[in-house]
């Protein structure tokens, strides 16, 4: 997998453990260096040895910090970093993306976090708090020692552990009960994710946020259909056959695009759409956010229209 996003080099300068199976990696940049600044909700990319990218949410940015659950059956990331990468190795890292960054202008924030979801949470209730903002930071854990950081969360103000031994309990009752005009926050596991979704269909899109790490399952059959491609500023026109994702039919024509995941989780891809009509798969924003950006993720994302422009 490559891409044409920038790449940093950063040394790995701590590696402490951080809860059961999850370890914290700090990164600093190689003398002379710097890394880019990065707010609150963002990921990087790291790099792995057999060529992947797996994304991971900041916990802070100066110096940057990731948490790494450990997932046994997972592809293979998450793994290397815990048993292979030690302290003072160099990590090839990408450019911090932000597809989950706070509304500079809300006046009060709910925080709803789940496993290790509760990273790029945790940045933010640490930001609002610093500025004096009004936020709750509510993390559903199986047990103690199956939190991130939980001795440093445990009696903190404006943070609930709900320790439910895995079951997300009493997220509706907290958000009917927040004042009007809330940003609602959400990261954690699949389920969770689908039950926020659910929670909050009518409430107004622009005060639901929420970040995924794993694809949405999508109908069968939905990215089966041709579309013809017109690239507005190359004026190149390119066939994505069916099996084939729009991203790579655009890179199979050589198309120099910026990609990650290829999930539709990441949002390195996002492209402009000048006319057609987009089949949106991605998790990385909304339809209605979509819309109102005129953009498409085409590392998953297909075509309504037989046609689709797209700002390339
Ligand atoms: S490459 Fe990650 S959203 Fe497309």
């Amino acid at each position: 997998m490559c891409s044409k996003q920038s790449i940093y080099r950063a040394t790995v300068s701590a590696k402490v453990a951080a809860g059961r199976d999850i370890v914290l990696l700090t990164l600093v940049p190689e003398a002379g260096d710097s890394l880019p600044v990065a707010q609150a909700g963002a990921h990087i990319d790291v790099h792995l040895p057999d060529g992947g990218v797996r994304q991971y949410s900041l916990l802070s940015a100066s110096p940057y910090q990731i948490a790494v659950k450990n997932v046994r059956d997972g592809r293979g990331g998450s793994r290397w970093l815990h048993d292979d990468v030690r302290e003072g190795d160099v990590l090839t890292i990408g450019t911090p993306r932000n597809n989950f960054s706070l509304r500079p202008d809300s006046s009060d924030v709910l925080l709803l976090a789940g496993g290790i979801g509760v990273t790029a949470l945790l940045f933010m209730y640490r930001q609002l708090t610093g500025q004096g903002r009004n936020v709750h930071l509510h993390y559903w854990i199986k047990s103690s020692a199956d939190a991130l950081l939980f001795d440093q969360l445990v009696g903190l103000e404006h943070v609930t552990l709900h320790e439910c031994g895995g079951r997300v309990v009493s997220m509706r009752s907290l958000i009917a009960q927040c004042p009007a005009g809330t940003d609602v926050y959400c990261c954690g596991p699949t389920r969770m994710l689908e039950e926020f979704a659910s929670i909050t269909r009518d409430l107004p899109p622009e005060k639901v946020h929420v970040e995924r790490f794993a694809p949405v399952v999508t109908a069968d059959g939905v990215t089966d259909r041709p579309c013809h491609l017109k690239l507005a500023r190359s004026g190149m026109e390119i066939e994505a056959e069916p099996g084939q994702t729009l991203l790579e039919a655009l890179i199979a024509a050589g198309v120099d695009m910026d990609y990650s995941c290829e999930e539709g989780l990441c949002g390195a891809c996002e492209t402009r759409v000048l006319a057609g009509q987009p089949l949106h798969l991605d998790t990385v924003r909304s339809p209605a956010e979509h819309d109102r950006l005129h953009t498409i993720m085409p590392c998953v994302s297909r075509s309504r229209s037989d046609e689709l422009t797209l700002d390339l």
